[in-house]
């Protein structure tokens, strides 16, 4: 049985959900799923804007039969080859197999590369500002390089302002009815998501972000519909949406607050986190979210160290070395560009405390524009109360930085 949403009279959403895939990209975890969108376009040429992962291929050629009411596919627009979205072709080519395939010269190399069998259909090039009309409709094709793989572009229809815009603006979450992102409480329900989205699978490449940001600017006005590959369609608060990616392309924290991230053995690296918690507390910064770099999936981690801008790392020397779950999250960090945060530290260790030292070369040798504060927490096996003045200086230099940040 079909499931398709309408967009436009003519533009309808005939992608489909996943509640059963654990880790996205076999690394990610989605407990609340995740959707994999394609649209269809009828007009005088039927048009299929990308395919879906292998999956949910079944309910997706229904959702495309459906739609069609009989009428042959002319032609496939992938503008992200990327196996969730581009697995499905070939099950479209066996069943319209007159289908024109519309993509970049990178995309197509990439297919070959992936095994897909193309070749026997009419492949169509395409490069940045061309334009194609299907009828009623003209779409003009944007590249997209890095957002999130090479080849990748988007595809504006220039009659009815409708932004294919392939991964960009793409959020986890399975839609479960819920197409469109008025139609759910974005702010208080699927920010996180879509932050956690973004960061860790476009994080590192915010440049070329916000490169295509600036395109989008130039015809803002045109723009009605925004239609990504995952997540919900957006038809209005396109300034909250453009803020946010703004935010997150230019490594530019949303909030003024305190991410804590432990790595504690015995619990005594965890006490001290909890200690500098409410000394923070007492002076009024309650923007603070404390995190166990053990139990909280290191997507997580990255997701809220974009959200947040100022860190503690506390962690324990392991094997005189940084724990290594806080290590992986350090090299996270590296590999996604994180960048303009203020960082202080505090360190552990029973026979030698190194890890303090370690992170901070870590940080000055492999990210940018980071300001990590002189006042340091130093302890053995557990915080005695002779540290208490180092803990309260530490708390200091964060309400200091974090005033300054106010007041810049
Ligand atoms: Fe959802 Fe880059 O693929």
């Amino acid at each position: 049985m079909y499931c398709v949403r309408a967009i436009t009279n003519d533009v309808y959403w005939v992608g489909a959900n996943d509640h059963r895939l654990h880790l996205f990209e076999n690394i990610h975890p989605i407990p609340r799923g995740v959707s994999y969108n394609a649209y269809v376009l009828l007009d005088k040429a039927t048009v299929l804007f990308d395919t879906v992962d292998w999956s949910v291929c079944r309910q997706f050629l229904e959702n495309v039969e459906h739609v069609l009411n009989g009428r042959d596919l002319d032609y496939l627009v992938i503008n992200h080859m990327e196996p969730d979205h581009c697995a499905s072709m070939e099950e479209i080519i066996l069943r319209y197999p007159k289908v024109k395939i519309i993509s970049t010269e990178k995309s197509f190399m990439l297919m070959r590369q992936f095994g897909f069998r193309i070749d026997n259909q009419d492949l169509i090039e395409v490069k940045e500002g061309d334009t194609q009309c299907f009828g009623k409709h003209t779409v003009t094709y944007v590249a997209a390089p890095m957002v999130h793989w090479p080849e990748a572009m988007v595809t504006l229809d220039l009659t009815d302002g409708i932004l294919f815009s392939a991964d960009a603006f793409g959020s986890f979450i399975a839609l479960d009815g819920r197409l469109f992102a008025d139609e759910v409480n974005f702010d208080r329900d699927w920010i996180d998501e879509a932050r956690r989205y973004y960061t860790n699978i476009v994080g590192k490449y915010g440049p070329h972000v916000q490169h295509l940001l600036g395109k989008a600017a130039t015809v803002l006005d045109k723009i009605k519909y925004i239609c990504p590959l995952h997540g919900p369609v957006w038809r209005r608060d396109f300034p909250y949406l453009l803020d946010k990616y703004t935010h997150w392309s230019t490594y530019t924290p949303e909030e003024k607050g305190v991410l804590i991230v432990y790595a504690s053995m015995y619990g005594n690296t965890e006490s001290a986190a909890q200690i500098l918690a409410s000394r923070l507390c007492e002076k009024g910064i309650t923007n603070i979210r404390v995190c166990d770099v053990s139990n909280i999936h290191v997507s997580e981690l990255i997701a809220e160290t974009f959200k947040y801008s100022h860190l503690v790392l506390a962690s324990v020397t392991y094997n005189l070395g940084i724990y290594p779950v806080m290590l992986d999250f350090l090299e996270h960090m590296k590999a996604l560009h994180v960048q303009k945060r203020t960082v202080t530290i505090i360190e552990n260790g029973s026979w030698a405390v190194k890890s303090g030292d370690l992170m901070q070369k870590f940080i000055d040798d492999n990210l940018q524009d980071m300001t990590i504060l002189n006042e340091r927490v130093s302890m053995a096996s557990t915080l005695h109360e002779d540290k208490q003045q180092e803990m309260e200086q530490l708390a200091q230099a964060l309400a200091d930085s974090l005033q300054d940040t106010e007041q810049s």
